[in-house]
């Protein structure tokens, strides 16, 4: 199985409703929505209030990434947005099992980010209280950046943990994904990959979500 969840950040916002309708139409099965604060990264989106905007009109799975300096103080205003999935930087939380409950009791499911060069030791404590992974394949705060090879291994070395502990929980990778990269990131082990700029950078988005998902799927291990 591989989901494809095309990241908002890429889309033409001055038409949010026509673009989530659009990759809705063509065969998304997320949307990844990128929460940034100007603190945790260099750069500032959008916050719950638009997320509660969407949620009405959409039927997809909503995915979404705090990437900011006090996530614990905005778990609850994204779960009354309509949050599915909450992921939340370990490299930005101080009492990150306590974030993660914080997730759980809003009634979503949550996921912990590890930036590039954080060490996937990070997870050893807090693995079993997650539903998923997200490894960044570039540095948060911007699209249209170029996938971090070295993250392959990374990716690698945590589908294999996750196996022999048998944790059937998702793995995503987010940064840089084309159909090259989808392919590398999904034999190494993922299985939900995020797109922001080859999806809503493509004229054809359900051509670029087939492509992606063809892709990942062609290089997954069974
Ligand atoms: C980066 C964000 C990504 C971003 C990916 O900080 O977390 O979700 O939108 O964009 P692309 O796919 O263009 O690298
Ligand atoms: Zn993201």
């Amino acid at each position: 199985m591989v989901l494809i969840a095309p990241s908002l950040l890429a889309a033409d916002f001055s038409n949010l409703q026509g673009e989530v309708e659009d990759v809705a139409a063509g065969g998304a099965d997320w949307l990844h929505l990128d929460i940034m604060d100007g603190h945790f990264v260099p750069n500032i989106t959008f916050g719950p209030g638009l997320v509660a905007a969407l949620r009405p009109g959409c039927q997809l799975v909503f995915d979404v990434h705090l990437m900011l300096a006090r996530p614990e103080d905005f778990i609850a205003p994204f779960a009354a947005a309509g949050a599915d999935f909450i992921s939340v930087h370990v490299e930005a939380c101080t009492h990150l099992h306590r974030v993660v409950q914080q997730i759980r009791e809003a009634g979503c499911r949550p996921a912990v980010a590890l930036n590039p060069a954080t060490p996937l030791s990070s997870l050893d404590y807090i693995l079993d209280a997650v539903d998923m992974v997200l490894i960044m394949t570039v540095n948060p705060g911007f699209g249209g950046q170029d996938f971090i090879p070295a993250m392959l291994p990374k990716i690698e070395a945590l589908a294999a943990r996750l196996r022999q502990q048998s944790r059937d929980i998702l793995l995503e990778v987010d940064g840089g994904i084309t159909r090259e990269t989808a392919s590398a990131a999904c034999q190494a082990g993922a299985n939900v990959l995020v797109a922001g700029s080859a999806v809503f950078g493509s004229p054809d988005r359900p051509a670029a979500i087939a492509a992606l998902r063809r892709a990942g799927k062609a290089a997954s291990v069974p």
